[in-house]
């Protein structure tokens, strides 16, 4: 069976996804073809094309569409929990209860017109919808290659109105032991609070999660944002999750929590260098985070964890890596698989799964994230022949071992090659790399590039057969999903990709499903007795991570990046350097 999932259905990540007789094929997300990060309020258009053409398939043979959001009826609890939660916004109240599928019904409407667009027609090709975060916990349990009974989990902002889905899978199927719904949301709880700290909401969790190792959680108590005891939770819209009246308002933009937040707190974050007292603020919203979900998860997933060990994540708060390590340690779980595009953006893949296997397909076990498009090394030759700037570019026989040169004499490289990666982290195809074991090679990149702010952690790619004395754990951890606490011996060795509170989000890399990135790193092992390399996405501060060869060369000279890796092109900024024949 071909099914194409697509993906935008709350107004940020439209992706695409397609499935041929269980296998993925290809995925990639919208942003990267716009050039806009998050893609928001579009629909996937060029990620749909881009499926269907790698695949080689026509769109006349697709037989579903899937789609992560459904219809609720009346009879849906979620529904007449959103009507009693917003008594406070009668208009949101009212439309839930008498027109509370019209945002489905848009998006249907989008989807079918996309189908029309493109070439598949709906009357022939069914359209089918999938509650969203039964979409998301397929995306993390189908790709799992979990076999037996697993734990399934997905927490997000919101779907149609379920926020958070408890849950086990037995046999390719996906069983609800317990919902929450809007706005009982911890995924929006968070948001709310990277708004207050200068973020912007579905971008910024990751910076407030890496500002909070700085601060002290016990300097604010946040309990008062949810109340909650071991089988529920409430969130206090009168400070957050706020909509109408009670929101806050700032030129015009209405956030997500109340000026009340702001009489307890003090006035919101602006710019990049204030601290204090905010990286408490960090503190306390990411240990609230933790002490509720590790309660919930305890309270309806205790039963299967201790019986099976395996408990699958996914929804945007399963990006949060410092979570992720906390369930990691949990006393009987002995393996967490968080969907790497654990966001919206999984979520085409997630629909796609989820019908694929209803229709009786066996859905492959995910083994890595290499699903976007290439480029050889005659298209990245021609596309800098093409380039304005004239770059200066020559061929290389053995370009690990001269990227592995190159970082070893203490220099930033851009590294593409492959295909584009899904989902929100560069691993190894569209990145740019550094030595972790020379002090400053993160400030030369942000200084060269990145612009991060230092609440960012770096990361590292570590060799597979180094991990787990590096990590101190023998967890898989293939997709930077987990931070794990860095080896006390290995702390002064890769200063660089070592967070504050002396974890590391790593990446760890395996020969068979990326070759090349491998001899990379072995190549700098041998210069520099290391089996790690410092790795961030091929992107400037704000947009998007690079697709195509051209955005790389954008990037290239829109930065002070002296050196550039396109499959087997070398293309250097230094004018003194032989070998340049573009
Ligand atoms: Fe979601």
């Amino acid at each position: 069976m071909i099914v194409l999932g697509l993906s935008g259905s709350l107004t940020h990540d439209p992706s695409a996804a397609l499935y041929i007789d269980g296998e993925l094929v290809a995925a990639a997300e919208e942003e990267r073809f716009l050039r806009d990060k998050h893609a928001k309020r579009k629909w996937p258009y060029h990620s749909a094309r881009f499926c269907l053409e790698t695949a080689g398939i026509t769109p006349g043979q697709v037989d579903r569409v899937a789609f992560p959001f459904a219809p609720m009826g009346l009879g849906y609890a979620g529904r007449w929990h959103f009507a009693r939660r917003y008594w406070y916004a009668p208009d949101r109240a009212f439309n839930v209860l008498f027109n509370g599928n019209r945002l489905f019904r848009r998006n249907r409407r989008a989807i079918l017109k996309l189908m029309t667009d493109i070439g598949i027609d709906p009357d022939r090709t069914p359209f089918v919808p999938v509650p969203h975060h039964l979409a998301h916990a397929s995306s993390a349990y189908h790709l799992s290659g979990f076999s037996g009974r697993a734990a399934v989990l997905s927490i997000d902002g919101k779907g149609e109105y379920a926020t958070t889905l408890f849950g086990y899978a037995e046999k390719g199927r996906i069983h609800t032991i317990k919902e929450f719904y809007d706005p009982d949301s911890l995924g929006g709880v968070y948001g709310a609070i990277t708004q207050y700290l200068g973020f912007e909401m579905l971008d910024g969790e990751f910076k407030v999660m890496g500002m909070a190792p700085y601060g002290d959680p016990r300097r604010f108590d946040f309990s008062p944002l949810i109340r909650y005891d071991a089988r529920s939770f409430t969130v206090n819209t009168r400070l957050v999750n706020t909509v109408g009246l009670r929101r806050y308002k700032q030129d015009g933009i209405g956030y997500y929590f109340s000026p009340r937040l702001l009489d307890w707190l003090g006035p919101k974050r602006e710019g990049d260098e204030i601290d204090d007292p905010y990286i408490d603020h960090a503190a306390a919203m990411q240990k609230l985070l933790e002490d509720v979900s590790l309660g919930l998860i305890d309270t309806y997933l205790g039963d299967i964890i201790r019986e099976t060990g395996q408990l699958c994540f996914a929804g945007g708060v399963a990006l949060n890596v410092k979570l992720n390590q906390k369930i990691i340690a949990l006393p009987h779980l002995k393996e967490l698989f968080v969907q790497p595009a654990a966001s919206d953006a999984g979520t085409a893949i997630g629909a796609a799964s989820y019908v694929a296997n209803a229709g009786g397909d066996r859905v492959e076990k995910m083994t890595h994230v290499y699903l976007g498009p290439s480029y050889t090394t005659e298209q990245c030759r021609a596309a800098c022949e093409a380039y304005p700037e004239k770059p200066a570019w020559e061929i290389v026989d053995d370009a690990p071992a001269e990227a592995a040169a190159l970082l070893a004499d203490g220099n930033p490289v851009a590294w593409f090659q492959g295909r584009m990666e899904f989902g929100p982290r560069a691993l190894g195809n569209r990145s740019i790399l550094g030595d972790p074991s020379q002090p400053g090679i993160a400030d030369r990149i942000n200084a060269q590039i990145k612009y991060r702010e230092r609440w960012r952690p770096f990361c590292p790619s570590i060799l597979d057969r180094a991990a787990a004395e590096i990590l101190q754990t023998d967890h898989a951890a293939p997709y930077m999903t987990f931070a794990f606490t860095v080896a006390k011996a290995w702390k002064e060795r890769i200063p660089e990709v070592v967070h504050e509170d002396g974890t590391a989000r790593a990446q760890v890399v395996s020969r068979d499903t990326n070759p090349r990135y491998y001899a990379l790193i072995e190549e700098l092992e041998k210069r520099r007795g290391i089996p790690v390399v410092l790795n961030t996405s091929l992107n400037r501060r704000g947009e998007p991570i690079v697709c195509t060869p051209e955005d790389a060369l954008d990037m290239f000279y829109g930065s002070d990046l002296q050196y550039l890796f396109m499959e087997d092109v070398l293309v250097r900024k230094d004018p003194a350097d032989e070998g340049g024949m573009g």
